[in-house]
């Protein structure tokens, strides 16, 4: 705590014992925030739901194309401020209104939040119903039904996103250097290594051809402007930009880490770790008759007929539910640090305060979403539950709006001097033609392709 606790009011003033303190810190720990459940749980519901790989490959090309210089940017900026998401922007570009780009950022933190801790709520719920005997069947109408009976109980759906608000509120607690580099270096390769193990039983599942062609060849028939925009959406989700969290983290990046290597290396891994998801998913959902465009139990209802099919099933179960609730852990770490960066480096807040006030604020906003599948279930924006409203808003409106607005900051208003210094490290590393793609794409292809994805993605102009 002693760590953050002495940033005060002022901008610039973090101390050294802020930053991560290795290289491999600084990795594991971004890597931290965008490997979750996005990948996991949210990854192969969208890719399920919106035709298989054509989507997916619509996704694969705006993670490289505009997620990736996304997070060269805020990775930049942030390094540059050295404060929160708001803060970040006063310092960068005092007297002009571009703070409102990191105030829209605390706010869809909230919003993600809201929803995303009732997602990992049913993930912690699912460690100990793997204990148990009833989750490890292959017949869908039976995992549909455990799932159906924890998402419909009003009290366990409240309950279990609140252990993980409090949870994640006391790993913040402990402060960021300890809480997020800890526990993300040692369990994100054993994730990996289990999603490897999954897969490779899945693909070895009686019909499993059927699900590796609905992941892998692409029938673009079945796109639409609106799908394009969840793909992109999804891709900002994923890596967690457009909304400040890697601004946040930007500016605890020591000066000599390598910025546009050390997103490279996010941008690969958190790619990969969503591709071993579907592999693991997919193949069984064609196996045991699972429905693949099923929404957002998905994950839930088919990933227990993986398990109930192999050896050591509820041993393999545990430990994946285990796993998983940990990468859900560290990129909720990021989103409620957004928050509480901003209380604490600029409204002046102490540490614990903000910490609490934040899970507090979550709470509220996340019960509408926690009750959605309950006593809320009739209460509907846009024709939407509470729960489906939060994710499409951040996802398809705030993350690309947000982004949009970061790649013209970066490319318009900061220009190209103090890009370069920065992705550079002050001209001590020798990148400059790559870094300069980089910024002709965040200057001209982000805002026209974001821009036009959302116009006709949200059916506010017709292609
Ligand atoms: N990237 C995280 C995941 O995939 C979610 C997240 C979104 C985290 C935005 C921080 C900011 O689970």
């Amino acid at each position: 705590m002693k760590d953050n606790s002495n940033t005060g009011k002022q901008e610039g003033t973090r101390t050294t014992s802020d930053r991560f303190s290795t290289g491999l810190g600084v990795l594991m720990a971004t890597l931290g925030s965008a490997v979750g459940l996005g990948n996991i749980w949210k990854f192969p519901y969208l890719t399920g739901s919106n035709g298989g790989a054509a989507f997916l490959v619509i996704y694969i090309i705006c993670t490289i194309l505009v997620g990736y210089p996304i997070m060269i940017a805020e990775h930049s900026l942030g390094r540059k401020g050295r404060g929160d998401a708001v803060s970040t922007f006063k310092k960068l570009a005092p007297k002009s209104v571009w703070w409102i780009v990191g105030a829209m950022g605390i706010l869809a933190a909230f919003l993600i939040m809201a929803y995303y801790t009732e997602v990992a709520g049913w993930v912690f719920a699912y460690v100990f119903k793997s204990f148990g005997s009833g989750l490890l069947s292959t017949d869908p109408a039976v995992t549909t039904s455990v799932f159906t009976s924890l998402v419909t109980n009003p009290v366990q759906s409240l309950v279990w996103q609140w252990v993980v608000l409090i949870v994640v509120s006391a790993i913040i607690l402990m402060g960021v250097t300890k809480g997020i580099e800890g526990t993300t270096k040692k369990l994100l390769p054993i994730l990996a290594i289990l999603l490897v193990i999954i897969g490779i039983r899945s693909i070895t599942l009686p019909n499993a051809a059927q699900g590796l062609s609905f992941l892998f060849k692409p029938d673009f028939s079945k796109i639409t402007a609106a799908t394009v925009l969840t793909a992109l959406g999804l891709a900002f989700f994923k890596l967690s930009i457009g909304m400040g969290a890697m601004l946040t983290y930007g500016s605890y990046y020591g000066d000599s880490q390598n910025i546009p290597a050390n997103a490279a290396r996010v941008v690969a891994a958190d790619l990969t770790v969503s591709i071993l998801a579907g592999i693991a998913i997919f193949p069984a959902v064609f196996s045991f008759g699972f429905e693949p465009a099923a929404g957002t139990q998905l994950l839930f209802i088919t990933i227990p007929s993986v398990f109930a099919s192999m050896p050591f099933g509820k041993f393999f179960m545990i430990l994946f539910f285990l796993l998983t609730s940990f990468a859900a852990i560290g990129a909720m770490i990021s989103l409620v640090e957004v928050v509480v960066a901003f209380l604490v480096n600029y409204a002046g807040m102490d540490r614990k305060k903000a910490t609490l006030l934040t899970a507090a604020g979550m709470a509220v906003f996340g019960s509408l979403a926690a009750l959605s599948n309950s006593s809320l279930s009739a209460v509907t924006i846009f024709g939407k539950t509470f729960f489906d409203f939060y994710d499409f808003t951040t996802s398809n409106i705030f993350l690309p709006v947000g982004g949009l607005l970061l790649a013209v900051f970066t490319a318009w208003i900061w220009g190209w001097n103090k890009f370069h210094a920065t992705t550079s490290n002050e001209g001590t590393i020798t990148n400059v033609s790559f870094t300069r793609i980089i910024f002709s794409i965040l200057k001209y292809v982000t805002p026209i392709l974001v821009a036009i994805i959302l116009l006709a993605g949200l059916n506010i102009v017709h292609l």
